[in-house]
């Protein structure tokens, strides 16, 4: 399948998506996030990925929403399009984990992105916001829900309410991020990250996902249960009697779900 706004290759058992739309600092639009949605269901559906890796340029991960796209947009156009939200959600669908590879900007729709993504590992470049409140409008694509649940409720209000800038450093501390590298290892460090999660048991990486998400979705009692039983369910894989038995021989596990 060819790509207009996104490249799509794999490489070993990770399937990298890159955002190109680099005249344009790879601002979102529909094609650009229907085509990602196009290229989770290809990988998903493929046995020989195992997670996934979004990237965008040394620049920008993504400056926003076209701003030019939606400027002269009505209600009604906004509510009937759904711009650049209809298929937002297949982000979060996605069954295999999504590591978001961040260098430059991630703005607006591209931190929404970003936050949408499992991992989101960052360039020492990286910078982060929500400066929708400079256009007269909000965030629309979980800014002001993801943000908070990541770095507090008053980062949160900062960011969305001042459009300032956090860089790499202080995402890193407040959580958003999950590590910094140096701008020129970022797309290695984050396809090593993910090859090392694809050599994993893939059942289990599916299970670990839905276990933490479940985390955003639910208290702490449900979000316990809910562990519990999926940790209970793991004892019926092939890939926990090989996980532990290779343990119990030292020797490296060969799983057979990948
Ligand atoms: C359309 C964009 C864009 C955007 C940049 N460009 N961001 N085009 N939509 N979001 C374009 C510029 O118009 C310019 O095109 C080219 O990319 C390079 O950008 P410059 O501004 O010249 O670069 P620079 O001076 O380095 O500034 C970089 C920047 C700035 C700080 C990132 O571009 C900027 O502030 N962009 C807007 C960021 C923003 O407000 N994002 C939120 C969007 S709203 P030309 O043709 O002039 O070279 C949003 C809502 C999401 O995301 C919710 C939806 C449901």
């Amino acid at each position: 399948m060819s790509y207009e706004n996104i490249l799509v290759e794999t490489r070993g058992r990770v399937g990298l998506i890159t955002l190109n739309r680099p005249k344009a600092l790879n601002a979102l639009n529909d094609t650009l996030v229907d085509e990602i949605s196009a290229a989770l269901d290809a990988f998903e559906a493929d046995d020989g990925i195992g997670a996934i890796v979004v990237t965008g340029s040394e620049k920008a991960f993504a400056a926003g929403a076209d701003i030019g796209a939606m400027a002269k947009f009505s209600y009604m156009d906004a509510y009937l399009t759904d711009y650049i939200t209809r298929n937002w959600e297949r982000i979060k669908t996605c069954r295999k984990p999504i590591i978001a590879a961040v260098a430059g900007y991630a703005l607006g729709g591209g931190c929404e992105m970003a936050m949408a993504c499992d991992v989101i590992i960052a360039a020492d470049t990286a910078k982060f916001g929500q400066p929708e409140i400079k256009l007269g409008i909000l965030p629309g694509a979980g800014g002001t829900q993801r943000l908070p649940r990541a770095v507090s409720k008053a980062k949160a209000m900062d960011m969305c309410l001042t459009a300032r800038m956090m860089d790499a450093t202080e995402a890193e501390r407040a959580g958003l991020v999950s590590r910094i590298v140096p701008a020129d290892k970022l797309l290695d460090e984050a396809l090593a990250a993910a090859e090392t999660i694809a050599g994993f048991s893939l059942p289990v990486v599916m299970m670990i996902k839905e276990s933490v998400n479940r985390a955003y979705e639910s208290g702490l009692s449900e979000g316990l249960l809910f562990e519990r039983r999926v940790f209970h369910s793991a004892f019926a894989l092939d890939d926990q009697k090989e996980g532990m038995a290779a343990f119990v021989e030292k020797r490296a596990p060969q799983f057979k779900h990948r």
